[in-house]
């Protein structure tokens, strides 16, 4: 395995140390991090929360946490008890007035490079910022990591904002958005913008319209506190799903640097067509999982797997058409669609061209299908290109699809880090490219929150779907309504 460059010491502390984020994504990340020998032995990980924890009870509880989700191949007993062992624990609750922030003067280092990671609820941002701030513990090389979602809505993700705003620069903020992270959304860059080929083709002229599907097979996970509160909208489309769409739609940035790249993502959110309540009734679906089966399995409905006994209107599933209002992408409709407990767990974004202007060939020699671009993000991360090309043989002219297919694992042969290895790394080195700037979280929840006040102002509930299913037969005919089929249904 080749080893990494170190980046600089640093201490991190992560808030909400006990927290489902920290023991599944954040410790292992960190622990593949060290592995790879980028995380020199004098950086410290400082675990934060309520629980009244000794250091050695928070390793105990991350060294159970990396057997659990580092792959058992990657489980080296020397380097797992080295890595714990820069593991500290402080025991805080940072919503009381009366909380001791000293406590930290125990295990910060002045000359170190600081990360304050917010893997808390939002309303907690605020308060532990300005703590962070009353106490002395912001320096010149401290950041601050947000976790999505930011804010419920516009006002409070202002609000957020702001009171994080007073005591970190906007230079100092990172706001995470995990799927920038992920390897092949990475990519997207390096198709578009690396190729000649690709960005010729990325206008209205040749592409019908794009389609971006993040389904999963998960439900609540024991988060429905958490979700039932936000929904499918909050907590994927704003933020995962419409980043997505900014790396197909943006323009070409004038170079990689971190503003360079936001403002043309910022161009995007800007640019896309705000819906109004009838819009939003006729061009967005929203639905809600009842039991059914996944994998032969049979799954309960959301309300069963929220566990509360009054009906919830959250959505679980969300399926809308989007305009981006430019030049570029004139007419061409963005099909977006997100759900929990659907049949399986994948992210895809498939370009649709436009068919042959003419066809040459007669209509019964083939299974016509106009070209298309599929992009696979997870799992079996690739690409294919599929195209028409002639059955070998004798006899009658005969057309069929086909594809060039590049599969990344075959390709490079090795293990994709996790998005959080990088974004980590980012954050310590300083290099917010990868993350949300202030305007960017704006635009996104300026284009929402009509949506969400629309569904809101409406009498009815979220259209049921089996769990196991795409989701309503509303986002099926949402589609189809304009001629087109989902992808999956094609294949
Ligand atoms: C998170 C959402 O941001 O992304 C979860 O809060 C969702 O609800 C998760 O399950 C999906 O991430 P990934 O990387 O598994 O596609």
């Amino acid at each position: 395995m080749p080893k990494s460059v170190p980046v600089a010491i640093f201490d991190c502390v992560v808030f909400g140390a006990t927290g489902d984020l920290t023991l599944r994504k954040l410790l292992p990340a960190l622990y593949y991090r060290f592995r790879d020998g980028q995380i020199q032995s004098e950086s410290r990980i400082i675990g934060a929360a309520r629980s009244r924890l000794t250091d050695e009870d928070f390793r105990d509880r991350a060294c159970k946490a990396l057997e659990k989700h580092v792959a058992p191949d990657d489980q080296d007993p020397h380097t797992m008890r080295s890595f714990l062992g820069q593991l500290f624990y402080i025991s805080i609750d940072a919503s009381r007035a009366d909380a001791d922030w000293r406590l930290f003067d125990r295990v910060l280092d002045d000359g170190a490079v600081r990360v304050f990671y917010l893997a808390t609820s939002p309303d907690l941002y605020g308060p532990i910022c300005q703590a962070l701030g009353a106490a002395g513990l912001v320096t010149e090389k401290s950041r601050v990591v947000l976790e999505k979602p930011i804010g419920h809505d516009l006002h409070s993700a202002l609000a957020i904002i702001e009171n994080v705003g007073k005591v970190f620069s906007e230079a100092q903020t990172f706001r995470i958005d995990h799927y920038l992270g992920k390897e092949t959304v990475q990519n997207l860059m390096a198709l578009r913008f690396a190729n000649t080929i690709f960005e010729r083709l990325w206008t209205a002229d040749v592409i019908d319209h794009v389609q971006i599907t993040v389904s999963e097979t998960v439900g609540l996970e024991g988060r429905g506190g958490y979700y039932d509160r936000s929904g499918a909208m909050r907590d994927m489309l704003q933020n995962h799903m419409l980043q997505l769409l900014c790396l197909i739609a943006m323009d070409p940035p004038v170079s990689l640097e971190a503003d360079r790249v936001r403002d043309e993502k910022l161009k995007v959110l800007r640019a896309l067509k705000p819906l109004d309540p009838h819009e939003v009734a006729t061009q967005t679906v929203r639905g809600q999982y009842t039991p059914g089966a996944i994998d032969g399995k049979p799954v309960p409905g959301y309300m069963a797997d929220l566990g509360a006994d009054e009906s919830s209107r959250t959505e679980s599933f969300v399926a809308l058409k989007a305009e981006v209002r430019t030049w570029r992408w004139a007419n061409v409709p963005f099909y977006l669609r997100t759900g929990k407990r659907l049949p399986s767990k994948m992210s895809e974004i498939v370009i649709q061209f436009r068919a042959v202007p003419f066809s040459i060939f007669p209509e019964e020699s083939a299974e016509w299908r106009p070209n298309s671009l599929v992009i696979r993000l997870q799992p079996e991360e690739g690409m294919r290109l599929e195209m028409m090309t002639k059955d070998p043989g004798p006899g009658k002219l005969r057309l069929s699809p086909t594809s060039l297919d590049i599969r990344f694992e075959k390709t490079f042969g090795r293990r994709f880090p996790d998005a959080y290895e990088r974004l980590l790394m980012d954050t310590v080195r300083g290099d917010p490219t990868l993350f949300m700037r202030r305007d960017e979280v704006e635009a996104a929840w300026n284009w929402v929150e009509p949506i969400l006040e629309a569904w809101a102002a409406r009498p009815d509930h979220p259209r049921p779907y089996p769990a196991g299913s795409w989701g309503p037969t509303a986002a099926i005919a949402l589609i189809e309504r304009d001629g087109r089929t989902w992808h999956e249904d094609v294949e």
